[in-house]
């Protein structure tokens, strides 16, 4: 296989973007209006989902692809790897992860994960390393 044909097959890919839209639907965006929904896929085939919860004090606020996150650990612990995740908005615009988030998934994400999200020019598959190419690491003391 090339290193660029993603890893994951069309119609996992399509199940994983339908969930994401799903929970966008749940957003809690009363400020931005800008309703965001991720879906994660991990190793076991486990699925995970979340959507942007804002606050009025707006730092507090929590993007979809964290919110995903937390459920994902909160419901099962942090042993297994994400292999796909898929980010999309009700919006009609592009949604690339956040630098945030992308940190934050960097920690639990394959390398080789593949990235699903509306880019400038329609969906965008990349791999996560190249979503996140400079990822920082603390090695442990
Ligand atoms: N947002 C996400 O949910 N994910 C991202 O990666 C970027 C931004 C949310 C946060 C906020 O509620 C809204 O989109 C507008 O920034």
């Amino acid at each position: 296989m090339s290193d660029s044909r993603p890893a994951i097959d069309a119609a996992t890919m399509k199940r994983l973007q339908d969930a994401a839209l799903k929970a966008a639907e749940n957003a809690y965006a009363p400020y931005s209006k800008f309703r965001v929904g991720a879906a994660l896929l991990f190793d076991d085939g486990f699925m995970a989902t979340g959507c942007n919860i804002e606050n009025m004090s707006y730092g507090m606020t929590i993007c979809a692809e964290r919110s995903a996150l937390s459920s994902a650990i909160s419901e099962r612990g942090a042993e297994h790897k994400i292999v796909a995740i898929a980010v999309t908005n009700l919006n009609s615009a592009a949604s690339p992860p956040c630098g945030a988030c992308r940190q934050v998934l960097s920690e639990f994400a394959a390398p080789d994960a593949v990235v699903s999200f509306p880019g400038e020019d329609g969906l965008e598959l990349r791999p996560f390393r190249e979503v996140f190419p400079f990822v920082f690491h603390l090695e442990a003391q």
